[in-house]
């Protein structure tokens, strides 16, 4: 089980002077190719699920993928939604498997963005989740073509510094002369601003559009406080050109001849870039520093009085299967009928939480605490819960 809190990682990447490594993960062959390549490195890294991919693939599915192959990974792994862009889908972001969410609302104006960062971050702290925000504009390529959504608006120092502390962020993704997809030539970086934003925050701070900067530009953000870098287009170029020189040697080639060689030429490129920024080789040590993420479950068992009729009993069940899945960091609720009648206990409920975090809130969550008063207790006694993490 190597999913792990991404601030712990980040703060030791800060630390100790390099960057981890979020990269995009817009299919199963980035999925495999992430991890392969960080478990050749040994290092830890982050699976970055961007909320504007969900209109070409389903979340739910992908991030379920990703959730299973990071409990795997022999690395430690971080599972970020990547430019979130409203409570509703940091809510969701959590709900579906990630443990770190990024609130990007830097297109907003700054007490709009600080009023939402703020809002989510204490949602998400309240479940154990770490936050990113990003403060500043780092502009978009559309479709992948050269032009730019806007221009690149700069991270103030000063307000950088009170975002941090009014926002209460663990980390800060910040625009000093970076573009999101293919930038016109190499970008300028504006290294004296970057310096003195890191001195005036004092926490990890990331880079989106790592696509297209130079190894020497590279070293030069790490060693200004970068300790996480976004990085996307780079895959997605080598991946393109793998299918485009499949297709050359294979003008009638089927799915698998054509997409043949893209994991591993997403994971050479990925390999590249571990190995410049430093996080090669580093696993054990972050293992060793960072908490492990553990989601926690509540098993209920209880009885309905006799006379209760079957039908009320399951809209009880489901009415609060309703109530409980909407709470924050609830990550399902499911309720089922004892297969054997004359059991001694005849119902229950299996609630699995993002963490223990959420567990602990929850027992004085004002909608649980509802539900349970005058829904459950009032037509059951007999209730027995247990929360548990599983054995290792
Ligand atoms: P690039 O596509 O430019 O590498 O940027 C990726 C990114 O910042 C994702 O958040």
């Amino acid at each position: 089980m190597a999913l792990v809190h991404m601030a712990d990682m980040l703060n030791h990447a800060y630390r100790h002077g390099y960057a981890v490594g979020a990269f995009n993960v817009a299919n199963f062959d980035f999925l495999e190719g992430v991890l392969t390549a960080a478990e050749a490195c040994r290092a830890p890294v982050v699976l970055n699920l961007p909320e504007s991919h969900l209109e070409h693939y389903n979340f739910e599915m992908l991030i379920a993928a990703a959730v299973v192959g990071a409990q795997r990974a022999a690395v430690p792994v971080a599972i970020n939604l990547d430019h979130g862009t409203s409570m509703k889908s940091a809510v969701h972001g959590i709900k579906s498997g990630c443990n770190a969410v990024m609130i990007d609302a830097s297109a907003l104006p700054l007490d709009e963005n600080l009023r939402c960062t703020r809002e989510v971050t204490d949602m998400a702290h309240a479940c154990g989740v770490a936050v990113e925000g990003e403060l500043g504009y780092v502009p978009w390529a559309e479709n992948g073509d050269n032009k730019h959504t806007g221009d690149i608006a700069y991270t103030l120092p000063a307000e950088a510094k009170a975002f941090v502390e009014r926002t209460g962020v663990d980390c800060l993704a910040v625009s000093i002369g970076t573009v999101h997809g293919l930038a016109h030539g190499t970008p300028k970086l504006d290294i004296t601003r970057l310096s003195k934003i890191s001195e005036a925050v004092g926490i990890p701070l990331v880079i989106h559009g790592g696509t297209g900067l130079t190894d020497d530009q590279f070293r030069k953000l790490i060693a200004h406080g970068v300790a996480k870098i976004n990085y996307y287009t780079g895959l997605a170029d080598v991946a393109g050109a793998c299918i485009r020189a499949q297709l050359k040697e294979h003008p009638k080639g089927s799915y698998p001849q054509l997409t043949a060689g893209v994991r591993d030429a997403i994971g050479t490129e990925i390999e590249r870039m571990i190995r410049l920024w430093g996080s090669g080789g580093r696993a054990a040590e972050v293992l060793k520093q960072c908490r492990p993420w553990r989601e926690v479950e509540q098993i209920a068992f209880y009885n309905a009085p006799e006379k209760m009729a079957e039908s009320e009993t399951t809209a009880t069940m489901l009415r609060g299967q309703e109530t409980l899945s909407a709470v924050p960091g609830i990550r399902t609720v499911r309720t089922g009928k004892s297969l054997q009648p004359d059991g001694s206990l005849r119902y229950c409920w299996l609630i699995r939480f993002a963490s223990q975090a959420v567990a602990d809130h929850y027992r004085t969550n004002p909608a649980h605490l509802r539900f349970m008063d005058k829904a459950l207790r009032a037509v059951t006694p007999d209730l027995l819960t247990i929360d548990y993490v599983e054995a290792e």
